[in-house]
């Protein structure tokens, strides 16, 4: 097979690495890293040019046009159940709403592409002791006509640029999960060798680029995802392997559904060979399971055999976690109860953190989904036009919400907070402080806070 940059030999590439000091880079193994979206731009005509990537923001709020909340348009149109805590964004960085605090301040959300906003999240991750980021980079918006194609790649390189200022740690995990079958290599290839060559891989050469011993560890997640309807095991398989046949030889991160020991046998879109093809295969927590009963069951019967499985083919397992979510708001539908509306007062996450930390699932690595996602307007199509089924992992942040009992008393459409007893930066603090445990389990140094 072809891979996407021919002018040396995997074979030659390797030997070539190997002339250089060995893990020059920061290394997977041991880490605890959270996927990273970027996810929420500005309509707001006051913010500054560069900051405003879409002359709407239908992320946070559906339609996109207005302010937010009372008295009109119709609260039912909130995409988001959980209000973002922002007093540590600079207010350029804020969009006004009209949801009024228990204080009687205007609730705010808030920017993602503003620099000051992504440089508050890698010192969230010095203070409390957070890895790295695992920063989702859209199919689409890695085509050079699409809108967010700048704005992404600028905020890549403000990722790049704060990692290394920061000391932090970051890779780059390509979502393909929103293709139909009918998704060709004619649709695909050209778009992700130029986008390898051009944008990817000059991130490598950046001390704070993650690899795992000479290879830079890429993700490609949504392999099997749309069973049967998203792009087949051929398509991922061959993607796969021209990765890692590029001189660079990226060792290559699988993100794959919580079930996908059930391919073994129930595989007639040839799913099974593109797993094995993967150096890592990383199964997806959200929707999995949404209570603790549910995670247990899930070690027994989903988590311990796939990492047998990935032992057998002697490749790695990377352990996926998520602190849980909801997404009531987003589908406009109030008496609508998801399974994942309630965190369990951090207990449901922290009994995962265990588990993935402790030795139990001796993982690889960790991933945390997710570090910045407060909604993700599931009904809607997402924000490059794809209509996302089963990747929705709304109000999944690990980021601080605003407390229970500073809400807007107004209950329409009512929102979930933070536990009042607990910090608004309680599931960070879990977070870090699993993250030196898992560094321990592998007998690595904790990192300093
Ligand atoms: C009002 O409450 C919000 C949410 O807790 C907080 O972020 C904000 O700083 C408070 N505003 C004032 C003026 O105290
Ligand atoms: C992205 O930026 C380049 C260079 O400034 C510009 O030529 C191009 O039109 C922009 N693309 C989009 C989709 O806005
Ligand atoms: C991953 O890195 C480890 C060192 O941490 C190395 O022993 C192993 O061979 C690497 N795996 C692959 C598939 O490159
Ligand atoms: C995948 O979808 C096919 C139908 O396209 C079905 O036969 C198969 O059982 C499914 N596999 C799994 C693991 O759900
Ligand atoms: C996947 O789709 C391609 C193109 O339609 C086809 O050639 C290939 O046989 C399919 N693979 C499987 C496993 O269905
Ligand atoms: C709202 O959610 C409830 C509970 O899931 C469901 O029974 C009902 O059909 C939904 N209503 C609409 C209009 O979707
Ligand atoms: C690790 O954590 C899990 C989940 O809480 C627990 O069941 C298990 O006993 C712990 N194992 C060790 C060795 O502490
Ligand atoms: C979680 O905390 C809230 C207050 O923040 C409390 O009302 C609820 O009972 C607690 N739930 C559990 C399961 O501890
Ligand atoms: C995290 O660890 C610090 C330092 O040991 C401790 O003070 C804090 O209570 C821990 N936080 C949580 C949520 O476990």
């Amino acid at each position: 097979m072809k891979s996407f940059t021919a002018t040396l030999s995997p074979i030659l590439a390797l030997s070539l690495a190997g002339l250089s000091t060995a893990y020059s880079h920061a290394q997977l193994n041991g880490m605890t890293v959270f996927g990273y979206q970027a996810w929420y731009p500005t309509w707001d005509p006051n913010h500054q040019p560069q900051d405003q990537v879409h002359s709407n923001d239908f992320k946070w709020f559906n339609p996109s046009q207005g302010t937010p909340g009372p008295p009109s348009p119709p609260n039912s149109q909130v995409l988001t159940d959980t209000l973002p805590y922002v007093d540590d964004y600079p207010a350029e960085c804020w969009e006004n709403t009209n949801f009024i605090l228990a204080n009687g301040s205007h609730a705010q959300f808030f920017n993602s592409y503003c620099t000051a906003v992504i440089e508050k999240h890698f010192q969230y991750m010095v203070q409390y002791g957070i890895d790295g980021l695992f920063v989702q980079r859209f199919f689409d918006a890695a085509t050079p006509s699409n809108d967010y194609f700048n704005a992404t790649l600028q905020a890549l390189q403000t990722i790049r640029q704060m990692a290394e200022k920061y000391n932090k740690y970051f890779a780059v995990e390509y979502d393909l999960s929103g293709k139909t079958d009918a998704w060709g290599p004619d649709q695909y290839l050209t778009v992700l060798q130029n986008d390898y060559n051009n944008v990817v891989k000059p991130l490598f050469s950046s001390q704070s680029y993650i690899y795992n011993g000479t290879r830079p560890v890429v993700e490609i997640w949504g392999v099997a995802i749309n069973n049967g309807t998203g792009p087949n095991g051929s398509k991922f398989k061959d993607i796969i392997n021209r990765f890692q046949e590029a001189p660079e030889n990226p060792f290559i991160v699988a993100g794959v559904p919580h079930n996908w020991l059930d391919y073994k046998t129930k595989d007639p879109n040839g799913y099974w060979p593109a797993f094995q093809q993967a150096d890592c295969i990383q199964p997806w927590p959200v929707g999995a399971f949404s209570t603790i009963s549910d995670f247990t069951w899930s070690v027994q019967h989903e988590l311990l055999p796939g990492k047998a499985q990935t032992d057998s083919w002697g490749i790695k397992f990377g352990g996926a976690f998520t602190p849980g979510g909801s997404n009531r708001n987003a589908n406009t539908n109030a008496t609508y109860q998801p399974p994942l509306g309630n965190r369990f007062n951090g207990t449901f996450y922290e009994e995962q953190l265990k588990a993935f930390s402790n030795g139990t699932v001796k993982s690889w690595f960790n991933f945390g989904a997710m570090f910045d996602e407060y909604t993700e307007g599931e009904l809607a199509y997402s924000e490059f036009g794809i209509f996302e089924t089963d990747k929705e992992c709304p109000g999944t942040q690990i980021l601080p919400m605003v407390q229970f009992k500073d809400l807007p008393k107004n209950s329409d459409p009512g929102f979930l907070g933070s536990d009042d007893d607990k910090s608004p930066f309680y599931y960070m603090q879990l977070s870090g402080n699993y993250t030196t445990v898992f560094h321990q389990t592998w007998g690595q140094q904790s990192v300093a806070h």
